[in-house]
C-alpha cells in the first residue's frame, strides 16, 4: 500500500534510534512534510516528500491521503485498567473537598477496588479490561503497559496477571505486563507493612514468577505507602527473577523513589509531581526514563511534574495515561499529549515523542513501536486532514484520527 500527499509525516527517526533525550527529542524525532509512505506486509518499507515517490505497483493499494498527517501510534508505558467496577462515589468525595491521601486513610482508594476485584470472577474482569483496552485502541494506542495492584493477596494478583495474559491475545495492541503487589499494603496486614512485604517476598512473588507473564516489577514507593528500603527489598528479589523494576515515585511527597529507583537500574521512575531539582538531575544522569503522567494532575488537581525542566535537564522523558479508576479515570493518550503541551509546555513534537517513542521505550519495545522509520513495523495513525500537526494537540477535543495501523491491522474510524 502507498499512502501520498500527505501534509506530514511525524516521528521519523534514523535507524539505530531507541529512545530520544533533552534536546534530541525535538531535533531526533524529524517530520517529513509533503510526504508519501509505503507499507508492505504489516512493514514501512519506504517514505520521503512527494518529489521521489514511485509509482505504484500493479494492484497495489493508494490512499490519497490529501491533508493528512501520519504520526506514530501511541505507547502508553503506565496504566492499570485491569480494575473491577469503578470508584465514581470517591470522585464525588473529592469534589466535595476530600484528598486523595483522605480517602486512602480511611480505608477507601486503592482497597476499595481491591475489595471489588477480589470478589469479581476472571470472567468478568477481562470483560470489563477488554472494553477498557479496545476503548484506547481506538483512541490511537498501540503498545500499553498494564499492572497489577488490585488483588494485594496472591490468588488475586495471580487472576489479575492472568487477565492480562488474556488481553495480550485479545487485541491487536502490544501487551507488557508489571507486577505490582505492592499499591497499598493488603487489608489483612493493616498496620503489619512490613509483614507484608515479608509475604510479597516470600509468597507471592515466586507465585508471580512462576506464571511468567510479569516483565516488570513495580512498587508504589511513596509516602503513606512503601518507604524507600521496602522498595528496595522488594525490588532485589525481583532482581533474582529477572524482573526489571518501574516505580511510582513523588507523587504525594520527595519520597525517595527516585533515588530507589536509579539505584536499581529502574527502567523508569514514574509519576514525578514533587520531583526537586537535584532528583531531575540524577535523572538527566540515569537511564531511567522520567515518565510523567499528566492525566492524574488534571484529575486529581495536584501540580504536573516539570516535565520542561527535566528536558532542559538531559532526561528521557515519556508521558503516560496512568488509566485507573482513582488518579486517572480516562487512558485518552490524544488527551495526554495535548495535556504534555498545555500544561507542560513541551512543544508538540517533544510531548509526541515522549507520548509514542520514548513511552516504548519504558516498556523495551521502541525497536518496533514509537516511530516511523523503514524497516519498522507500521505502527502508526493516519489523521482526517488538518492544517498542521500542532492542530491536534492545539484543537485538544476535535475527532482527528482517520484510522490506526497496527502491523497487519487497520482499525478504521
Ligand atoms: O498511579 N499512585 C498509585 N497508583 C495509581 C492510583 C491507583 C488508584 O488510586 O487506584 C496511580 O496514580
Ligand atoms: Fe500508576
Amino acid at each position: 500500500m502507498i499512502i501520498s500527499r500527505l501534509r506530514a509525516v511525524c516521528g521519523v527517526v534514523e535507524p539505530h534510534v531507541r529512545r530520544l533525550a533533552g534536546a534530541d527529542m525535538l531535533s531526533g524525532f524529524r517530520t517529513v512534510e509533503n510526504a508519501w509512505l509505503r507499507i508492505d506486509d504489516g512493514r514501512i518499507v519506504g517514505l520521503g516528500t512527494m518529489d521521489t515517490m514511485p509509482a505504484p505497483g500493479s494492484g497495489e493499494e493508494h490512499i490519497v491521503a490529501e491533508g493528512a498527517v501520519a504520526v506514530p501510534a501511541f505507547a502508553d508505558s503506565h496504566t492499570h485498567i485491569v480494575y473491577a467496577g469503578s470508584r465514581h462515589g470517591e470522585f464525588v468525595d473529592k469534589i466535595r473537598g476530600m484528598s486523595y491521601e483522605e480517602i486512602a486513610a480511611r480505608g477507601g482508594g486503592i482497597l476499595n477496588s481491591a475489595d471489588r476485584l477480589r470478589q469479581c470472577s476472571e470472567d468478568e474482569l477481562f470483560s470489563q479490561s477488554v472494553a477498557r483496552l479496545r476503548e484506547v485502541m481506538d483512541k490511537g494506542t498501540g503498545a500499553i503497559e498494564i499492572k497489577t495492584g488490585y488483588g494485594l493477596d496472591t490468588p488475586s494478583e495471580l487472576k489479575m496477571l492472568r487477565v492480562i495474559a488474556r488481553l495480550a491475545e485479545a487485541t491487536p495492541v502490544r501487551v507488557r505486563a508489571t507486577w505490582l503487589g505492592a499499591h497499598a499494603v493488603g487489608r489483612e496486614y493493616a498496620g503489619r507493612p512490613d509483614d507484608y512485604v515479608d509475604m510479597l517476598v516470600t509468597d507471592m512473588l515466586p507465585a508471580i514468577a512462576a506464571e511468567g507473564v510479569a516483565d516488570y516489577v513495580d512498587v508504589f514507593c511513596d509516602a503513606g505507602f512503601f518507604t524507600p528500603a521496602q522498595t528496595a527489598r522488594i525490588l532485589e528479589a525481583a532482581a533474582h527473577y529477572g524482573m526489571k523494576p518501574k516505580i511510582h515515585a513523588n507523587e504525594l511527597a520527595v519520597s525517595g523513589g527516585v533515588q530507589t529507583a536509579v539505584a536499581h537500574h529502574a527502567v523508569s521512575a514514574d509519576h514525578l509531581e514533587r520531583i526537586d531539582t537535584a532528583e531531575i538531575a540524577l535523572l538527566g544522569l540515569s537511564d531511567t526514563i522520567a515518565t510523567m503522567l499528566p492525566g492524574a494532575s488534571f484529575f486529581l488537581g495536584m501540580p504536573y511534574a516539570p516535565a520542561r525542566r527535566a528536558v532542559d535537564s538531559g532526561c528521557t522523558v515519556a508521558l503516560a495515561s496512568d488509566y485507573n479508576p482513582g488518579s486517572s479515570p480516562s487512558g485518552d493518550m490524544r488527551m495526554v499529549w495535548a495535556l504534555g503541551c498545555i500544561k507542560m509546555k513541551l512543544l508538540p513534537m517533544e510531548a509526541l515523542c515522549a507520548c509514542t517513542l520514548n513511552g516504548a521505550a519504558a516498556m523495551e519495545l521502541s525497536d518496533s513501536y514509537g516511530a516511523i522509520a523503514p524497516g519498522r513495523p507500521a505502527n502508526f495513525i493516519l489523521s482526517r486532514p488538518v492544517p498542521a500537526p500542532e492542530f491536534i494537540p492545539y484543537s485538544y477535543t476535535t475527532p482527528w484520527i482517520d484510522r490506526i495501523f497496527l502491523g497487519n491491522n487497520i482499525i478504521k474510524q
